[in-house]
């Protein structure tokens, strides 16, 4: 299957990142939002990104013009109709995706793949408001996109060979590695991150460590690039939350329930980096 065309849905964080990786790439791309004001600063972040790839030297002035001319932006999924991949990024809300599948699946030609970037909702059960769970698939990018080398390629029960081969190949077009999995709850990546988050907020909440003995120990003892609250407080902590959460129903064991002081934590509007303040204070830096 030849995929020429891309669409994608949301232009936020990861939507943005998504186009930006697909039309450097030489996609041409198609990027839906419920706004056009949101769709022109996903644009405006895309091009300050491409900037910063011209100011060091990566990227030339026109190549990076040539990029920005392959993305189109649009509020309408119409749109999207001659799309051969449609990738949705769009807010992580069950309703919210379950309503733009329903209407992709109606307006997009038979064949195109339809794609979910979802960190946590099952790919299984959003590909069955679809008549083409065949043809439905997980791309899970990491952030920043344009950065991370991953693509976590998630396979939901239905998911046919051609589907998986076509995503696969795209996949490494971009020059990403792409890597399959099977579809559980949190696929891999958050099934075994958030765990290692969660612990170290109850390393905390117990009195092991301080924050910065915690993260200082896993930082260089672990040799991650940053530690576990120092990650928690950049992904956001009421995502932690909602993804442990996530865990603990639907896998069904203790093991993954929520450290009450994670919680308090977002009960008190203690987000993390976003919101100034998480484990770590943000106004002071
Ligand atoms: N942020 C991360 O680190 C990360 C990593 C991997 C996957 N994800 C997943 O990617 C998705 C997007 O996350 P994000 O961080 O980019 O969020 P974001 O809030 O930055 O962007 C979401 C965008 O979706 C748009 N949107 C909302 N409803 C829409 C609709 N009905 N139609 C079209 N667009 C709509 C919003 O206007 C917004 O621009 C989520 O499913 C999230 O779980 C996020």
């Amino acid at each position: 299957m030849s995929i020429q065309t891309i669409g994608v849905i949301g232009a936020g964080q990861m939507g943005n990142g998504i186009a930006h990786v697909f039309a450097q790439a030489g996609f041409d791309v198609r990027m839906q939002d419920i706004s056009e004001a949101f769709a022109a600063k996903g644009v405006a972040t895309i091009d300050k990104n491409l900037q910063r790839g011209v100011d060091k030297g990566k990227m030339s002035a026109e190549e990076k013009a040539a990029t920005l001319a392959r993305i189109r932006t649009t509020t309408k999924l119409e749109d999207l109709a001659a799309c051969d991949i449609v990738i949705e990024a769009a807010t992580e809300k069950w309703e919210v995706k379950k309503q733009i599948f329903e209407t992709l699946d109606a307006v997009c030609k038979p064949g195109a793949i339809l794609a979910s970037n979802t960190s946590s909702i099952s790919i299984t059960k959003l590909a069955a408001v679809t008549k083409r769970p065949e043809a439905f698939i997980g791309m899970h990018f990491m952030n920043p996109v344009p950065v991370m080398q991953l693509i976590e390629v998630i396979r939901g029960l239905a998911t046919g060979d051609a589907t998986f081969d076509a995503v696969m190949e795209l996949s490494k077009k971009l020059g990403k590695t792409p890597i399959a999995c099977n579809d559980f709850p949190g696929f891999v990546s958050n099934r075994v991150l958030l765990p290692m988050i969660n612990e170290a907020i109850y390393a905390l909440y117990e009195g092991v460590a301080t924050v910065e003995s915690i993260d200082g120990i896993m930082k260089l003892g672990m040799n991650h690039p940053m530690g576990p609250l120092t990650l928690a407080d950049f992904i956001g902590l009421d995502t932690c939350l909602f993804i442990l959460n996530v865990l603990h129903e639907g896998l069904g064991d203790p093991k993954y329930r929520p450290c009450p002081l994670l919680i308090k934590y977002v009960d008190a509007g203690w987000l993390g980096k976003k919101s100034g303040r998480g484990f770590y204070d943000y106004a002071k830096a």
